[in-house]
């Protein structure tokens, strides 16, 4: 992996660490991250700092990869999904000052591989979302999803389970 900063009209990228055959459209601000070998991401992406994003993914646009997020190889994530990484968030503490990185505790998440979510889903902290499970349009995730399991709905629950084999 090399580490890249890029900072154009369409692109912003500060210290991304970038995978062979990577590819970034327009209008994609990362910084800190790490992005592994082959996957996509969408236009109007953002991804923080200490998110890693394993190889051949593909990230849909509108989507927000915050500090905290694991996403393993071959994940699917749509358009419009929003991680979560604090649970209680405040803008200030109590004296009034805003609040800074050393006033909150960063939540992590984990999307294990082949696992893929749907548009619009919006996935709590301190989840864990199992292999090659896939969460429908929507949904609010707020459990561990086990492997192969198919959720939706807000919040997020079991459908069904996919064949084992099936990607
Ligand atoms: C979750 C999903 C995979 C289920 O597909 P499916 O197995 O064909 O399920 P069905 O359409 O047969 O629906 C089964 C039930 O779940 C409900 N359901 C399906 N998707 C749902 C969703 N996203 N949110 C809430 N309920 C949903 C259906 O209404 C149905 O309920 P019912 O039995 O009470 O009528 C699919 O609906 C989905 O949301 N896929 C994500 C697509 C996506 O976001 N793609 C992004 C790139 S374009």
């Amino acid at each position: 992996m090399e580490t890249v900063s890029n900072n154009s009209d369409k692109q912003s990228l500060q210290n991304v660490r970038l995978g062979k055959d990577v590819k970034i459209y327009n209008f994609v601000n990362a910084y800190g991250c790490s992005i592994d070998d082959g996957s996509k991401i969408g236009t109007f992406v953002e991804i923080q700092k200490g998110a890693t994003i394993g190889k051949n993914c593909k990230i849909s646009s509108h989507t927000f990869i915050c500090e905290g997020v694991h996403i393993a190889d071959n994940v699917f994530i749509g358009h419009n999904v929003t991680f979560i990484n604090d649970k209680f968030p405040r803008a200030t503490n109590e004296d009034g000052s805003l609040q800074t990185e050393t006033d909150w505790n960063c939540v992590e998440t984990y999307v294990e591989q082949g696992a893929s979510i749907g548009s619009s889903v919006t996935i709590l902290c301190g989840v864990k979302v199992g292999k090659r499970a896939v969460i429908g349009a929507g949904s609010v995730v707020t459990r561990d999803v086990p492997e192969n399991a198919v959720v939706a709905g807000n919040p997020a629950r079991i459908i069904k389970y996919l064949e084992k084999t099936l990607a």
